[in-house]
């Protein structure tokens, strides 16, 4: 039998309030809210293209009224980039009123200067271009052995096959977590990923609370070990800083944040990119006359389909953007999404284009001090899938529909079933 809903769980589950599941239960009776393009952007048949929602978003204003009041909106891509950038708004810090701590921590993304500094100082070195040099010739070897399971298998999921186990196998290596379950960390990722729209229900709370105690288990074990035994990999570097640099409270949820974030994300990324170029014959047949595109493919996804939707910043103190006077405690939804189809900042928005030029000031990796730890490690990964499947599969094609993920800020294809 089930065992009850424990108060901890329950508490989990109200944590996960946000502005998104808030409008769900007020849609029902508020039509004017139901009108909003906002409510809308939650609801299953957007989930196959909520970008025309953002145009709406964008159509009533550069910054416009959420649902809630003091819930502010904005798809367009300057407000967006200075609310990101700007030292007056925050993320969502513990001492914020609505957030309770200590349930589901997500590290870094709710700190702020100077602790966020702190934190993301310890991070970082993971991350240069070096390390990156490094892992290259690793991270070709794993695609190509995926592609041979590809093409064994002749029709496939690419999402089974290579954009998840990659990932998942690239940054369990680099933080030192040993024998990575693929399907297992897929279920985590899933549980956890989804939460970030708000808790569903008991079930959805479940699941989350069940993969965030099953994470900390694993990584409570290897902290200790690598106290006792450092190795080469990062989780011997935080074991190192623990009680110093780090706090010991910060190290679980950074350990998470940075297994979870490393993969929930770059899946997308190759999931997506390699969908539009499905959907786009034209410039897979660019890109498979010329591999050497990856870079751009990548580039143009990130810009076009990008993987995390929409992030919010909190108002620390009163500030004016483009006329718009914001109080503290005020919040904005920053729809990254939405930003990188701006037509004031983009050339004929909704064309994917893979030799465009003016792409590089997309908002996909966020903007500012919280700008993505994980950037060059994502693009890398994609880069290199991308190029060995234009070299070894140029006859790849769609074969069935593409499911896509219920999720509003994490978006992506749930299956991608292909035929080389
Ligand atoms: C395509 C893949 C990825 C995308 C689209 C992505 C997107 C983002 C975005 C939008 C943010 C900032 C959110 C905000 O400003 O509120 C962020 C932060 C972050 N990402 Fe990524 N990410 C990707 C891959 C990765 C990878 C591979 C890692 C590696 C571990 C990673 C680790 C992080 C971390 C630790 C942060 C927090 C940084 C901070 O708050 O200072 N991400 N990511």
């Amino acid at each position: 039998m089930k065992s009850p809903i424990s108060r901890e769980e329950l508490r989990l589950a109200r944590s996960f309030a946000t502005e998104l599941y808030v409008a769900k239960a007020r849609r029902q009776y508020d039509a004017r809210i139901r009108k909003h393009p906002v409510a809308r952007v939650g609801l299953a048949p957007w989930h196959d293209n909520p970008y025309p929602l953002y145009d709406e978003v964008r159509a009533r204003g550069a910054i416009t009224q959420g649902m809630q009041r003091g819930y502010w909106v904005s798809a367009t891509h300057d407000v967006c980039k200075q609310a990101l950038k700007s030292r007056a708004f925050g993320t969502i810090a513990r001492d914020q009123p609505g957030r309770s701590s200590g349930e589901v921590d997500l590290s870094l993304l709710e700190m702020n200067p100077p602790d966020h500094t702190r934190l993301r100082r310890v991070a970082a070195p993971a991350f240069t271009p070096r390390r990156m040099a490094a892992y290259e010739g690793s991270i070709e070897k794993m695609v190509r052995g995926m592609v041979d399971d590809a093409e064994r298998q002749g029709t496939f999921d690419l999402q089974h096959t290579l954009s998840a186990p990659l990932p998942i196998t690239v940054i369990s290596d680099l933080l030192g977590v040993p024998d990575a379950d693929a399907d297992l960390f897929t279920r985590y990722g899933t549980a956890l990923g989804s939460a970030l729209d708000g808790i569903k229900g008991m079930l959805h709370a479940r699941r989350a609370f069940a993969a965030k105690t099953a994470l900390e288990e694993m990584f409570t074990r290897l902290l200790a070990e690598r106290e006792r035994d450092p190795r080469d990999d990062m989780l011997s570097i935080l074991a190192a800083e623990k009680g110093d640099t780090v706090h010991p409270e910060e190290m679980l949820p950074l350990c998470q944040l940075l297994l979870v974030a490393g993969f929930e994300t770059t899946v997308n990324l190759i999931g997506n990119a390699i969908h539009q170029l499905m959907l786009h014959p034209d410039q897979w047949r660019l890109l498979t006359a010329d591999p050497s595109l990856a870079p751009q493919v990548v580039e143009e996804t990130l810009r076009y389909d990008p993987p995390i939707q929409l992030t919010s910043r909190v108002v620390m103190q009163d500030t004016a953007v483009r006329d718009h006077e914001f109080r503290a405690g005020e919040w904005i939804v920053t729809i990254l999404g939405g930003a990188n189809r701006d037509p004031e900042m983009f050339e004929d928005p909704n064309r994917f284009d893979i030799t465009r030029t003016d792409n590089s000031d997309h908002l996909a990796f966020s903007s500012g001090v919280h700008y993505c730890i994980g950037a060059p490690l994502a693009r890398l990964e994609a880069e290199v899938a991308i190029r060995v499947l234009a070299e070894r599969l140029p006859s790849l094609r769609l074969v069935g529909k593409v499911p896509m993920r219920r999720t509003t800020v994490i978006r992506g294809v749930r299956e991608l079933p292909l035929a080389v």
